[in-house]
C-alpha cells in the first residue's frame, strides 16, 4: 500500500507527483538513529579485537578507536578526551561535527543524496564555480571532481598524459613527494618502500632532488609532460618548497610546453591561511589538486585546470566516477568554504599558527620547526617521535611522526591559542616521557 503525500512540497517545484511507498517509513529496530543501533557498544580493547579480525591489515593496529567528536576535541570508546592536532591529517578543517557543516550535509542528504554524472546537481556547479573563484582561475578554467587526494592527482595524471599531440610522456616528481596509492598517484609518490612491492608503476616518472632548482632547469625539456610538486611536502615532515621554487618550475614548464601541477591536497583550503599554499608565489598553475580539509570531513577531492586549452585536454568519455561531484559531498564542501569564509578560519590559522610555532622554537629538545598557518613540522634532538605520539595520546594529544625525529601538526583550523597553550605546556612532559621509553626499550 501507498501513502500519497498529497500537496508535500518537493522544493520549489510544487507538489510530489509521485507517492511515496510505504517501506520507506516503517519503523526500523531500535528507536535511535545513532550507528551504535548496528555496530553495539564495545570497550576499546573488544573493538580493536574486533577489528583485528575483520579488518585488512594496511593500517597496522589503530592507536585509539575514536567514538565521538567536538571542535578539536575527540573522545576515545573508553570516554577518555583528547585534543586532535591531527585533525584526521589535515582534513578535519573545521573540527568535529561543526554545527553548519552537519546541519548541509543533513539537509541534503535529505533532500537528493546521490545522482549519476548522467544528472547534475546545483550543489556541484555551485562548489565547481566557488572553488575557481577562490583560487583566481581565469577564464575556460574547469572542475573535475573526485572522491580523495589519490583520485584527483589520478586525474591529473591522466591530463599530463593528454598534454600534446606528440605523445610526451615524462613526469617530474620530486624526492619525498607524496601523490596517494593508487597505481597513477603512486608511479608520482616517491618512497620506495611504498612503490616496490606494486611495479611496474605507470612508466615516465622522473624524481628530482627536492628543492634543487638547477636539478629541475636540467630535467624539464620539450619531452616533458608535467611537473607535479607539493608547494609543502607534508609526508615527508613538513618540507617547504619555497615561492623561488615554485616560480622557477612555472617559468621551465611553460619554455618546455609541459603543465605545473600543484598537488594542494594537504596544504589547500585554508591550512596555511590562504585558500592555496602556492598563493605567495604569484603564478598561475596548470592544474592544482585538491582534497583533504575540502569537504571538512567528507570526502571529497577536485581537480581544477585553469584556463584553455589545458581545460580541454580530457573530452567527453576519457575519465568518469561514479562517486564524484555527488550532492552530499558537494553540499559538504560548499559549507565548509563557507563557514571558513564567514568565521574568520583564515585569521585564526595565521594568529594561533604563528603562536604555535612561535612556542615549538622554544623548546629545548626542538632543533626546527617548519611550516606555514596550521601545517606544522618540527625536529627533535634524538629519534623519539614515535614514542611522543604513544606519550602524548597517554597526556591526551594527537599527534603524528612522519620521520623518527620528526612530529607534524595539522590540527582543525578553529584551533584556539588556549588550546595550543594546553599542547605547548604539556610537549615538555611528553618528551621526558618518551626519551624515558625509549631508554627502556633500548635496555
Ligand atoms: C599531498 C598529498 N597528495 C595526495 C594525497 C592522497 O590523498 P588521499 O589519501 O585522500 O588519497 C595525500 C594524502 O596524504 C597528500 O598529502
Amino acid at each position: 500500500m501507498n501513502e500519497t503525500v498529497g500537496s508535500r512540497s518537493t522544493g520549489d517545484r510544487g507538489p510530489a507527483r509521485f507517492a511515496v511507498p510505504d517501506h520507506t517509513r516503517a519503523p526500523i529496530a531500535g528507536s535511535s538513529t545513532k550507528a551504535s543501533v548496528m555496530t553495539g557498544v564495545s570497550s576499546g580493547a573488544d573493538w580493536l579485537a574486533r577489528y583485528s579480525s575483520s579488518l585488512m591489515g594496511v593500517f597496522g593496529t589503530p592507536q585509539r578507536v575514536l567514538v565521538r567528536g567536538a571542535g578539536a576535541l575527540v573522545w576515545d570508546a573508553d570516554g577518555k578526551e583528547y585534543l586532535d592536532l591531527l585533525g584526521g591529517i589535515a582534513v578535519n578543517a573545521l573540527g568535529h561535527a561543526h554545527p553548519f557543516v552537519t546541519s548541509v550535509i543533513a539537509s541534503q542528504l535529505a533532500t537528493l543524496g546521490h545522482v549519476s554524472n548522467f544528472f547534475t546537481s546545483p550543489t556541484q556547479i555551485a562548489l565547481a564555480e566557488k572553488l575557481l573563484a577562490l583560487t583566481n582561475a581565469p577564464a575556460g578554467s574547469k572542475v573535475f571532481f573526485a572522491n580523495s587526494g589519490t583520485e584527483a592527482n589520478e586525474a591529473a595524471f591522466k591530463l599530463a598524459r593528454r598534454n600534446s599531440s606528440d605523445k610526451r610522456t615524462k613526469i617530474i616528481a620530486l624526492e619525498g613527494a607524496f601523490h596517494g596509492r593508487t597505481m597513477g598517484a603512486l608511479a608520482l609518490t616517491a618512497k620506495e618502500a611504498y612503490r616496490a612491492p606494486f611495479e611496474p608503476l605507470p612508466g615516465g616518472v622522473v624524481h628530482i632532488p627536492f628543492g634543487d632548482i638547477e636539478a629541475l632547469r636540467a630535467a624539464v625539456d620539450e619531452s616533458t609532460a608535467a611537473v607535479f610538486l607539493e608547494p609543502i611536502q607534508g609526508e615527508a615532515g613538513v618540507r617547504p618548497l619555497g615561492v623561488e621554487y615554485l616560480r622557477a618550475a612555472r617559468e621551465a614548464t611553460t619554455a618546455a610546453g609541459a603543465l605545473l601541477v600543484l598537488d594542494e591536497v594537504q596544504t589547500g583550503i585554508g591550512r596555511t591561511g590562504k585558500w592555496l599554499a602556492s598563493e605567495d608565489a604569484g603564478i598561475v598553475p596548470d592544474a592544482v589538486t585538491l582534497a583533504k580539509g575540502l569537504g571538512g570531513g567528507f570526502p571529497v577531492g577536485a581537480l581544477i585546470t585553469f584556463g584553455e586549452p589545458t581545460s580541454s585536454l580530457l573530452t567527453a568519455g576519457q575519465h568518469g566516477t561514479t562517486f564524484g561531484g555527488n550532492p552530499v559531498a558537494t553540499a559538504a564542501a560548499l559549507a565548509t568554504l563557507h563557514a571558513i569564509e564567514n568565521q574568520g578560519v583564515l585569521e585564526n590559522v595565521l594568529s594561533v599558527g604563528a603562536h604555535l610555532r612561535a612556542g615549538l622554537s622554544d623548546v629545548d629538545a626542538v632543533t626546527e620547526v617548519r611550516g606555514e598557518g596550521l601545517l606544522i613540522g618540527f625536529d627533535l634532538d634524538a629519534d623519539i617521535a614515535p614514542a611522543m605520539v604513544t606519550a602524548a595520546l597517554d597526556a591526551g594529544f594527537i599527534i603524528n611522526s612522519p620521520g623518527p625525529r620528526t612530529i607534524r601538526l595539522a590540527p582543525p583550523l578553529i584551533l584556539t591559542t588556549e588550546q595550543a597553550d594546553r599542547f605547548l605546556d604539556a610537549l615538555p612532559g611528553i618528551i621526558k616521557a618518551a626519551a624515558a621509553q625509549k631508554a627502556k626499550d633500548a635496555q
